[in-house]
C-alpha cells in the first residue's frame, strides 16, 4: 500500500530531498504511469523537486500549465485527456492522462504531487483521495 509505505520512509530528522526522492519511488509503483514526482513552491513558482521519469520542466510560473492550475486553485486537478487540454505543458510526449495533487500546509500550497499516465482517462476519484492523504503525509515536512 502506498500510504503505508510512504508512512515508513518519511523522516523529519532527514532533508526534504531524501523523503521526496524515496517517496517518488513509492509512487512509481503506481501502475500505468509513465512520471511521478514533486514541484516545490518558491517565490517565483514551481520548482522541479524529486521524480522519477524522463527530463521534465525545471520550472513552471503559477499562471502556467496543469501544476499552476493545481497551485492557483489550491485543489486536486485530474486531467482525463492532455491533448485536449490548452493548459497542459507536455514535458512527455507519451503522456495522455495527470493528476496533480496540492501539498497545503497553513493553508498554502508548498508543493505538488504531479503524476503522468501513458493511457487517457487513468486517474479515478479513488486515486486522488489517496494521494491527498500521500501529501497530508508529507506536508509535515515542510
Ligand atoms: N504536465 C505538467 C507539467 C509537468 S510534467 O507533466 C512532469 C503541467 O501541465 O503543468
Amino acid at each position: 500500500m502506498i500510504k503505508e509505505q510512504i508512512k515508513s520512509i518519511v523522516n523529519k530528522q532527514y532533508p526534504l530531498v531524501t523523503n521526496l526522492s524515496n517517496a517518488s519511488a513509492v509512487l512509481n509503483q503506481l501502475e500505468n504511469i509513465n512520471w511521478c514526482g514533486f514541484y516545490l513552491v518558491k517565490e517565483d513558482g514551481l520548482y522541479l523537486g524529486p521524480f522519477q521519469g524522463e527530463v521534465a520542466c525545471s520550472y513552471i510560473p503559477f499562471n502556467k500549465g496543469i501544476c499552476g492550475r493545481c497551485y492557483r486553485e489550491k485543489k486536486t486537478i485530474i486531467i482525463k485527456d492532455v491533448l485536449k487540454e490548452k493548459d497542459h505543458i507536455a514535458c512527455s510526449s507519451l503522456s495522455r492522462s495527470e493528476i496533480v495533487v496540492p501539498i497545503i500546509k497553513n493553508k498554502e500550497v508548498v508543493a505538488l504531487i504531479d503524476i503522468d499516465a501513458p493511457i487517457f482517462d487513468r486517474f479515478n476519484e479513488e486515486d486522488a483521495k489517496t494521494l491527498e492523504e500521500v501529501a497530508h503525509l508529507l506536508e509535515e515536512l515542510f
